[in-house]
This record gives structure tokens, C-alpha cells and sequence, in this order.
């Protein structure tokens, strides 16, 4: 397994924000997590990518170590990126930048090159930078590359957040919502991209997300959340089935008809 949680706890006061979460993620999978509001789906990011330590008897595994306790750097080291909710970007800094500045997050000039001298250094720079346009085009935004990242819109900051989490080469990519706030034509575009990403980069995904079409149509498996604890999980089609799932989205029980409209995708 790539990513395994086993008895993953947290909480709040008295909230119970992921109340005994097992999960497991084998390498290749692109993930749904879905759930209504506040069920606990960023809070289990935050608890993976080590933003928040986790409650006692809980356990965390990434490709075989035990992350636990890490901290976000080290987690992110062996592998893990992830985007937030909302957005974060350096608005005052261009596109490319932004994009570089992913990569150099991840990867750190070893010694050896800072010895070698300048020329080697620039050479490696261009090197990067190179390949950082390439996933720049690979989303659609290399004609924007020296714009500030403030000059874009609303979609294309969201496809920038994309490209700087690619670009620290990660194993396993965590996604928070990636196509709220977007257009349905925003969102196919970001569909295909995603789709293509696992195939192109070999990343294994999590993808949290309120658009249902979206988790249906681009995710093997899904997780469903709900008041902290997991209530289902298999393919799409069959969380969308369950019935469990569609009280937990709508807090009723619901007729066939009722519940056609409800997930339809
Ligand atoms: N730092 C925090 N301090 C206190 N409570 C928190 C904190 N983070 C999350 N919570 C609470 O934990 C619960 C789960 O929140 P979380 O953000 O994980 O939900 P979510 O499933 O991502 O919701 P949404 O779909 O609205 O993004 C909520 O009740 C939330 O208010
Ligand atoms: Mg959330």
C-alpha cells in the first residue's frame, strides 16, 4: 500500500472530526473522497500531509515508514504533495515562478553542484526551467508564464496550484476540492488533465470533491465520509447505490426516483 491509516483519530473539544479512520491506497489508484459538509475529508489531508498531529493510538504509513508524527517537510520529502481548499499561491510572483518554486520545495541542490560551479548551476536551472514549462503547457498555461500569478483568473489559478504540486515529483498527489468555483467547461478541462496526470507523471491520487461528476467519472475507487467515520466505500457506481451514502448527503431516506436525481451524474 502507498498511503494505510489505521485507526486515525481527531479531535476538536468534544468534535470528533475523523473518528477511526482505516484506509488504504494502493499505488496506481486515483482516490475519490467525498462527504457532506464538515464530515471531516480535509481534516484527513491535514492529518496525512502532517499539517495536524493526529490523536493518540492512530497510525500512519507512506511507502512503508511510519509517518505518524512527521512534519509536513518531511512528509512531503518522501513523497506526499497535496493543494489546499483555498488557494495559495504567491500572488506577486509570475507564473514560472510559482511553478519553480514546487520544484525547489522537493528538491534541494546538492553540495557537490554548488562546488562544480555557477555554469553547471545555470545549466541545471535551465534544465528545470525547461521542464517546468513543459508542465506548464502540459495544463494549459505556458502562454501566461511570466504573468503574475495575480493577473490570472479565477480557473487558471486553480490549474497553477495543479502544476505546482506536480511539480515537486511527488508518489501520491492530494487534491481539496480542485474544481470548486470553476465552470463546467473549467471542470472538464481540469477532468482530462487529472485523468491524464496518473498515465503522464505516474501519480497515484486523492481527489476530495463536492462535484459528484467529477469523482464519478475520473476515480477506481471511492471513500465516503461522514461525521468523521467512514461510511462507504467501493466503486462509483456502487457508493452511489448506497443507501447509507445518500441519507448522509441528504439526511432522508429517499425513493429510487428521489435518489436518481439526487447523484445523477
Ligand atoms: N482547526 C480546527 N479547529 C476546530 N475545528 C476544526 C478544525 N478543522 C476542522 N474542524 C472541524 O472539524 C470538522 C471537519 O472539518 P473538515 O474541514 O475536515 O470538513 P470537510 O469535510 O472538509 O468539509 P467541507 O466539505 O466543508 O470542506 C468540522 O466540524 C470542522 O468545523
Ligand atoms: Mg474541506
Amino acid at each position: 500500500m502507498l498511503l494505510k491509516t489505521k485507526n486515525l483519530m481527531k479531535a476538536f473539544g468534544g468534535l470528533k472530526a475523523i473518528d477511526k479512520v482505516d484506509f488504504e491506497l494502493p499505488a496506481g489508484e486515483i482516490r475519490g473522497i467525498i462527504g457532506p459538509n464538515g464530515s471531516g475529508k480535509s481534516t484527513f489531508f491535514n492529518l496525512v500531509s502532517g499539517v495536524y498531529d493526529p490523536d493518540p493510538g492512530s497510525y500512519i504509513e507512506f511507502n512503508g515508514h511510519d509517518i505518524t508524527n512527521e512534519p509536513p517537510h518531511k512528509i512531503g520529502a518522501l513523497g506526499l504533495s497535496r493543494t489546499f481548499q483555498l488557494l495559495r499561491l504567491y500572488q506577486d510572483m509570475s507564473v514560472i515562478n510559482n511553478v519553480m518554486s514546487g520544484y525547489h520545495t522537493r528538491v534541494k541542490y546538492k553540495f557537490f553542484d554548488a562546488v562544480i560551479g555557477r555554469k553547471k548551476i545555470w545549466d541545471q536551472e535551465k534544465e528545470i526551467k525547461d521542464e517546468m514549462m513543459e508542465l506548464l503547457s502540459f495544463v494549459g498555461l505556458a502562454d501566461y508564464a511570466e504573468l503574475n500569478a495575480s493577473e490570472l483568473s479565477g480557473g487558471q489559478r486553480r490549474l497553477l496550484v495543479l502544476a505546482r504540486a506536480i511539480a515537486m515529483k511527488p508518489k501520491l498527489l492530494m487534491l481539496d476540492e480542485p474544481a470548486a468555483g470553476l465552470s463546467p467547461v473549467n471542470v472538464d478541462n481540469l477532468m482530462k488533465i487529472i485523468m491524464q496526470l496518473k498515465d503522464k507523471y505516474g501519480l497515484t491520487l486523492i481527489i476530495i470533491e463536492h462535484i459528484l461528476k467529477v469523482v464519478m467519472d475520473t476515480c477506481n475507487t471511492v471513500t465516503v465520509l461522514d461525521h468523521g467515520q467512514k461510511i462507504a466505500e467501493g466503486t462509483p457506481s456502487q457508493v452511489k447505490d448506497d443507501n447509507a451514502v445518500i441519507e448522509a448527503y441528504l439526511g432522508k431516506k429517499m425513493n429510487d426516483e428521489e435518489m436518481r436525481k439526487a447523484l445523477a451524474v
